[in-house]
């Protein structure tokens, strides 16, 4: 696989409605293993302001249907008098609310002034297919500029390169679901998003963050294991369908092969049977 030239900021993911309906059943499935919006190291008290850069999902086919995303879920359990800011580069998947706004704001470029130092929180949810790793350190310090004194940042994230496929039967193979992912891995390797999470931690100390902790939850509930692995199979999907566009997917030419992989591995996934498996990276650190 070639290295093609990478842009700045290239995102590696359709947004349209089924990527927001996709994200919406991640947000679920991922929040029923963590069990927390915002980490216990963060106190809450009723004028808070924060942000959730790339802050996502809202779009939805039913105006009157309620979107279960972190901004919104945090409106729902913080007094109306705390501040919630949605940063993003597209508004497509906004949800609206009193007091949650909007803002247009590329993570990698510096913040308007009126922003910084603003916020007891910043929140960061699912970037791997955001940002190339070259990236990650720049997007950790810029994000930190709009936190207080003592103000946290959460950064919620998997990688793609630790999801497996598991549950096989002794004798039997998953051909097809063990294609999708490693076909996903390439393809983000080729695009440079190869981020290290491991390292997620260390960035937020060398960007100057206090009380930094890592906690990785293992995405074993029962419960939710169905729609975890449809989430990872339309992301399948949905990255490759990105990378089609952008010119970056060297081993399909069209969507009808992307969709027929996708079948093959939904067969795969019910026959053999098998599942999807991976752990998510909680990251916290206050800014002095
Ligand atoms: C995978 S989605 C995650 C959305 C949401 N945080 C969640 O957890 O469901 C990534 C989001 O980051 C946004 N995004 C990608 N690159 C960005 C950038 N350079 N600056 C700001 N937002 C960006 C995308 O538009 C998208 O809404």
């Amino acid at each position: 696989m070639t290295n093609k030239p990478q842009s700045r900021g290239e995102y590696l993911l359709v947004r349209n409605m089924a990527e927001s309906e996709r994200l919406e059943m991640q947000f679920k499935a991922w929040q029923a293993n963590i069990g927390y919006l915002l980490h216990p190291a963060i106190k809450t008290h009723d004028h808070m302001r924060i942000a959730d850069v790339g802050t996502g999902t809202g779009l939805v086919a039913n105006p009157s249907e309620r979107r279960k995303i972190w901004l919104r879920e945090l409106a729902d359990v913080l007094p109306s008098t705390c501040q919630l800011d949605g940063f993003d580069l597209s508004d497509t998947m906004f949800p609206s609310k009193e007091n949650i706004s909007f803002h247009h704001q590329n993570l990698l470029e510096l913040f308007p002034d009126e922003y910084l130092g603003k916020y007891d929180v910043a929140n960061v949810r699912v970037m791997i297919a955001a940002l190339s790793s070259n990236e990650w350190e720049v997007a950790v310090r810029n994000i930190i500029t709009l936190l207080k004194p003592g103000g946290y940042l959460q950064w919620v994230d998997c990688a793609a390169h630790e999801v497996v496929v598991k549950g096989v039967p002794e004798g039997k193979r998953a051909t097809n679901a063990q294609h999708g992912i490693d076909l996903i891995q390439r393809t983000m390797i080729s695009a440079g998003k190869t981020p290290n999470l491991v390292a997620l931690c260390g960035t937020f100390q060398k960007s100057g963050l206090e009380s930094c902790e890592e906690r990785i939850y293992t995405l074993d509930n029962p419960e939710t294991r169905e729609n975890l692995t449809l989430t990872v199979v339309t992301g399948i999907q949905h990255i490759l369908t990105a990378a089609l566009n952008l010119d970056k997917l060297d081993e399909m030419q069209t969507i009808d092969q992307i969709m027929e992989l996708k079948e093959a591995i939904l067969s795969d996934l019910h026959n053999v049977p098998c599942y999807y498996f991976f752990d998510v990276h909680v990251v916290v650190g206050r800014k002095a």
